[in-house]
């Protein structure tokens, strides 16, 4: 297997390299897996004056999957728009056609307290959000701001965007949510605001359709608006979430604070023959870089993901899944999910504790 390594910027290399202590593990244990890295976003400027450098996206194409850490930091803020780090990532989904994001939210018992939730309403999460990721109103035409007459007759400004689905752009990220749901607890909840909207009446309508694909998934349908409520009021009544593109990007960010620390959750992002892009859901922590102490966590489950879902192997998914839940029960903590009584350890150190926990 292929895996092209995109470490980024800011803590990218330093926990990408624990995740490649992992895979090392896999390989030791005859899994074969070739490494190749490659510089993307402000490395990727660096190396090339380009976020995405040909070759980069060259050797993604060519991999099975790709092992992203992060992008982005100040020192690129100044560039023009198409320079900047973050344009890589949005370009290199978008090359890929990476249309499925999968977000776990699981939160780890004994990190309850790491929650802003009462623990009892959020002890035993564990929801997956399928957020499309190629279309909605972040990609439709037309889009712009432009000088349009105004109330008393004078021009004035007018910003609009254009919220457009097509079915078959449905009907392909649905699949992958049946498709994951018939693996976990074979209950699936369409979010979309189809009482105002067109785009969710569609939706609505087609994600309907795919379900008689699935007869032993009980799906049902709910508003965003109303979504969002019961991701606050009771998370545990979901088990897999599918949306469109903004409103996936508004719940996953919520649902994601459910569990605690930004530095425990991965995330994955898929084409239509599962090959896949994998990375943490944080950015480049630029205030905490360079300096050992990043949680490393979310990149290594990240390389589970990557088992699971591009390498159908679900039994080293549960393998390098089961080493970060026991380095978890035996009290290791990186500097963002520690607590009085735990033992406090570096990136480096966590690393080597999964790998030994393997
Ligand atoms: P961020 O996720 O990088 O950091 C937010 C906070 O969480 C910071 O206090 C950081 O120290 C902490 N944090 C993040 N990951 C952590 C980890 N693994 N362990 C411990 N603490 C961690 O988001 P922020 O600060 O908004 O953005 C920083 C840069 O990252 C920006 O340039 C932004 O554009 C970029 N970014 C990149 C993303 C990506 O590559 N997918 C996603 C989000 C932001
Ligand atoms: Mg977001």
């Amino acid at each position: 297997m292929k895996l092209a390594v995109l470490p980024g910027d800011g803590i990218g290399p330093e926990i990408v390299a624990q995740a490649v202590k992992v895979l090392e593990v896999l390989n030791k244990d005859g899994m074969k897996i070739e490494m190749e890295h490659a510089p993307i976003g402000g490395a990727g400027y660096d190396a090339a004056r380009d976020p995405l450098p040909e070759a980069t996206l060259k050797l993604a194409r060519a991999a099975d999957a790709v092992l992203l850490g992060a992008v982005g930091g100040p020192q690129y803020d100044t560039l023009d728009r198409p320079l900047r780090p973050e344009r890589g990532l949005l370009r290199i989904r978008k090359e890929l056609n990476l249309f499925a994001n999968l977000r776990p939210a699981l939160l780890y018992p004994e990190l309850a307290s790491a929650s802003t939730l009462k623990p009892e309403v959020v002890a035993g999460l564990d929801i997956m959000i399928v957020r499309e990721l190629t279309g909605d109103v972040y990609f439709g035409q037309p889009r712009g701001i432009e000088m349009r007459p105004g109330p008393d007759g004078r021009a004035e400004r007018v910003g609009f965007n254009t919220m457009i689905y097509s079915e078959s752009e449905i009907r392909r990220v649905a699949h992958v949510a049946f498709g994951i749901a018939m693996k976990r607890g074979k209950r699936l909840c369409s979010v979309e605001k189809a009482n105002v909207l067109e785009c969710s009446e569609l939706w609505r309508e087609v994600v309907l359709e795919v379900a008689r694909d699935y007869p032993e998934v009980e799906l049902s349908s709910m508003y965003v608006d109303n979504a969002a409520m019961q991701l606050v009021r009771n998370p545990k009544q979901f088990d897999v979430i599918v949306t469109g593109n903004i409103f996936g990007d508004i719940l996953s960010d919520q649902a994601s604070m459910l569990s605690g620390s930004i530095g425990m959750l991965p995330s994955a992002s898929l084409d239509e023959n599962n090959k896949g892009m994998y990375e943490p859901i944080h950015g480049s922590a630029p205030d905490i870089a360079g300096k050992d102490i990043a949680n490393p966590l979310a990149t290594i489950l990240s390389v589970a993901m990557m088992y699971r879902y591009t390498f159908a192997d679900a039994a080293t998914a549960d393998r390098i899944e089961n080493a970060v839940k026991k380095v978890i029960a035996q009290g290791y903590r990186t500097a963002d999910i520690y607590t009085e009584g735990c033992k406090k350890v570096s990136c480096n150190q966590m690393g080597d504790a999964v790998v030994a926990a393997m």
